[in-house]
């Protein structure tokens, strides 16, 4: 093999977008470093003058996931710290004791383990739709089991382990003019696809802010549609800088949801990214992001005893290995040759049952908004020098 990187010649290729984005545009640390340093008020509560900068800081980043998801009300955007706050937030808030809910094999934990719990305390009916060997979901087959007592129908919009991409549209013109909600996890989609709430149908997006969407790590956020913010009850409870007489959580969004300080440094850098977001590919280093699943497609094809499992649009493809343990391959690929990639399960714990790739699970190879091509074919080449070294094929 070719020689270690050491610590000073070691040039770091990042592919593990789908666990969070990395680097972030140069706007997103230098709004962080500028709030944290010359603001640094809590957003919501004080009226001086830099309070006052936190307030609007706040509200543009709402207003701009609002513009990016297509929904009329930035007010129905709540921050979270993260994308399993949110869902969590989410299934909490609307589901009831003995709730009928439908969910599928390709969820995240964050999903499965709240709608496991209820389960298992509140006494709710979970049906889990099936998926095919690649992750996709057939939409017939989810609204097919809606029920009169049907409450919630929980979907990702795109495989972590795959990156299949749901037809959430279809399940939502489906489910249109029916009283269940639609609950969609953008987490490997928000930044990457374009999501239209409205015209989807979706009530409910939850989403973190630091994989496509250009935040940092310690954002996310739950946008509610009107009927579902009429629903929704607070999971969280405390002060939120408003009608402080009552003990009572306010009922209106945000801060229904929003108790206790917001992480106003994160989200001014999430406001950054989302404004580099809305005007240019957010890395100038970055090439085309559909040639860059192609050519991850086809990462494998010169390559004896190894599969590529993808789903599709999005730059996310799992590699499985004959007789090899993807553990090893994922340490020999950082020691050996820089290249940072995941191995395992990726916190889904049923979709392995459908791909076939339990108990070991799958190497995760993820790109995102700063992947150039040069990155993918030296992959390549490292996995040939790997699959040769072990004798693979
Ligand atoms: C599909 C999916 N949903 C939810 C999450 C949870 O997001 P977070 O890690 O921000 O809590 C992830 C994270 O990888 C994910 O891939």
């Amino acid at each position: 093999m070719t020689a270690a990187p050491t610590s000073e010649n070691r040039q770091r290729i990042y592919l593990d977008h789908a666990a969070t984005g990395w680097p972030k545009p140069p706007a997103v640390y230098e709004a962080m470093d500028r709030f944290a340093r010359q603001v640094g008020a809590s957003a919501g509560r004080g009226a001086y003058r830099s309070a006052s900068i936190a307030d609007e800081i706040v509200a543009s980043c709402r207003r701009r996931l609002a513009r990016l998801v297509n929904h009329p009300s930035p007010q129905n955007v709540a921050f979270f710290s993260n994308g399993t706050t949110a869902l969590n937030a989410a299934v909490f808030g609307v589901v009831g004791e003995g709730d009928h809910v439908i969910t599928t094999a390709i969820e995240h934990n964050s999903l499965l383990r709240p709608l496991n719990w209820l389960v298992q305390h509140r006494g709710i009916e979970l049906d889990i739709v099936p998926c095919d060997e690649f992750g996709r979901v057939d939409p017939a087959a989810v609204v097919g089991r809606l029920r009169p007592t049907t409450c919630l129908v929980a979907i990702s919009h795109a495989s972590n382990v795959t990156g299949a991409v749901q037809d959430v549209a279809a399940i939502g013109g489906m489910m249109r003019g029916g009283e269940t909600l639609l609950l969609c996890d953008a987490a490997q989609t928000l930044g990457y696809m374009s999501i239209d709430m409205q015209a989807s149908g979706i009530d409910l997006l939850a989403a973190p802010g630091h994989k496509g969407a250009c935040g940092p790590l310690g954002t996310g956020m739950l946008a509610l549609s009107g009927r579902a913010a009429a629903q929704m009850k607070p999971t969280i409870f405390g002060g939120t800088g408003s009608i402080s007489q009552q003990l009572e959580m306010p009922t209106a969004m945000p801060g229904m949801l929003e108790a206790g300080n917001l992480n106003v440094t994160a989200i001014a850098g999430w406001d950054a990214g989302l404004s580099v977001l809305a005007v240019e590919n957010p890395s100038s280093r970055s090439d085309d992001q559909d040639q860059i699943a192609s050519r991850l497609r086809h990462l494998t094809s010169e390559i004896e005893g190894v599969r590529a499992l993808t789903g599709g649009v999005l730059p996310i493809v799992s590699l499985v290995f004959d007789a090899v343990d993807v553990g090893m391959v994922a340490t020999l690929l950082d020691t050996e040759f820089g290249i940072e990639v995941r191995s395992g399960l990726h916190c889904a714990a049923l979709i392995h049952d459908f791909l076939g790739t339990g108990p070991q699970g799958t190497l995760r190879i993820s790109g995102g908004h700063g992947t150039t091509l040069d990155e993918i074919d030296r992959l390549g080449e490292a996995l040939k020098e790997i699959a040769t070294e072990l004798q693979l094929g």
